[in-house]
């Protein structure tokens, strides 16, 4: 045994790279490698010798798998350093102008977004893209059947087993409230965060695309009402848009998750097929929001006789065609240069109120 030892540390010590490093492994270790063979042998011997064999070549065994991760470890080291010196790039060669890179205005707008929630104490938050049914239905008070759960056009995904063994419904999660829960059943209040992302319904014309993005707020606390929903709301249009005396209309709406529930749109003009916004008497919708419901409360573990707030999700394609008058929404996914230099933003120019949100 100690020579099949030296024998075999010789092997993984020389071996000159991973590729040959596996073969001795197989050799030694794999289905028919030569320790496994010697294991299986110990069938056939009395008890005594098993025991006093087993243990010699369990430590073989150990052994040699020691010295086999090592050698990985030092192959991998080597391999990386090649790689290293062979792809060196020189970080001070100048900027070619033809490359230069910009910022999308999907993320200039997240920014901006956050650097105003930011100011008024909010914290963000993300969660997954593949959901469940419990997070993106269930627990938002949609019960099993109800017909808005095809209201939104899901992408449903082969169902997942949960950790019962049950069948899960998996899907690409339908808007950012999922993690309203998420939040809840992790953090106690009070709550008060902003979670941007993407969201996915099955559809496609010239106002969806079936990849969008969303930015869900939630606060949650012993006291919040409608009142604070709305001064929220109309601080954040305002900073956003830099308009003053942005109006904003809150409609009574419809939301399995929220009672009271709402749609706000902001004041615009569309005079001469020009859109502007402001006190001019239209008005555009950009969002839902309302009361978070107690059954949603309760699904996550929050007492409903003592906590309350409020919760809202905003479109952020909309918002952003509206602020930077991108007339196509479907421009944004089309990874398209010239778009991207003409509506892109210059990077390090990072959004803040003190300095602005776009220079
Ligand atoms: N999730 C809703 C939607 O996608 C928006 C919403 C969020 C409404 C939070 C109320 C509260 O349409």
């Amino acid at each position: 045994m100690d020579a099949l030892k030296n024998e075999l540390l010789t092997l993984v010590n020389d071996a000159p790279n991973l590729a040959a490093l596996d073969e001795v492994r197989v050799a030694a270790l794999g289905k028919k490698g030569r320790i496994t063979a010697m294991m299986k042998d110990l069938g056939g011997l009395s008890p005594d010798e098993r025991r006093e064999r087993g243990a010699a070549l369990n430590a073989l065994k150990d052994e040699i798998s020691f010295a086999l991760d090592a050698r990985k470890a030092e192959l991998g080291r080597a391999q990386l350093a090649a790689r290293l010196e062979a792809e060196r790039i020189d970080v001070t060669l100048p900027v070619r102008p033809e490359v230069e890179g910009r910022i999308h205005p999907i993320s200039q707008t997240i920014d901006e977004i956050v650097a105003i929630f930011a100011e008024m104490g909010f914290t963000v938050a993300d969660g997954p893209d593949i959901e469940d049914d419990f997070h993106n239905f269930t627990a938002l008070n949609f019960p099993p059947g109800h017909p808005a759960r095809d209201m939104h056009d899901t992408f449903y995904l082969p169902d997942a087993k949960d950790k019962d063994g049950a069948d899960k419904k998996m899907l690409l999660r339908t808007h950012t409230s999922p993690v309203q829960v998420r939040t809840m059943l992790k953090e106690k209040p009070p709550i008060r965060v902003i979670i941007p992302g993407r969201t996915f319904r099955s559809d496609y014309d010239m106002t969806h695309t079936p990849m969008f993005h969303q930015v869900e707020g939630l606060v949650i606390d012993e006291t919040t009402n409608m009142g604070h929903l709305k001064g929220c709301l109309v601080d954040f249009c305002r900073a956003f848009f830099d308009v003053d005396d942005l109006p904003l209309r809150f409609r009574p709406s419809f939301f399995p998750f929220t009672e009271p529930s709402a749609e706000v749109d902001i004041g615009c003009s569309r005079k001469g097929g020009e859109l502007k916004l402001g006190n001019f008497g239209d008005w555009l919708e950009i969002l839902g929001c309302g009361m978070v419901h107690p059954n949603v409360l309760e699904a996550c573990g929050v007492d409903s006789t003592r906590y309350q707030g409020f919760a809202f999700g905003m479109g952020i394609e909309r918002i952003a065609m509206l602020k930077y008058g991108i007339p196509d929404l479907r421009t944004f996914f089309e990874a398209d240069l010239r778009w991207l230099k003409h509506y892109g933003f210059v990077p390090l120019d990072v959004p803040s109120l003190a300095q602005g949100l776009t220079r």
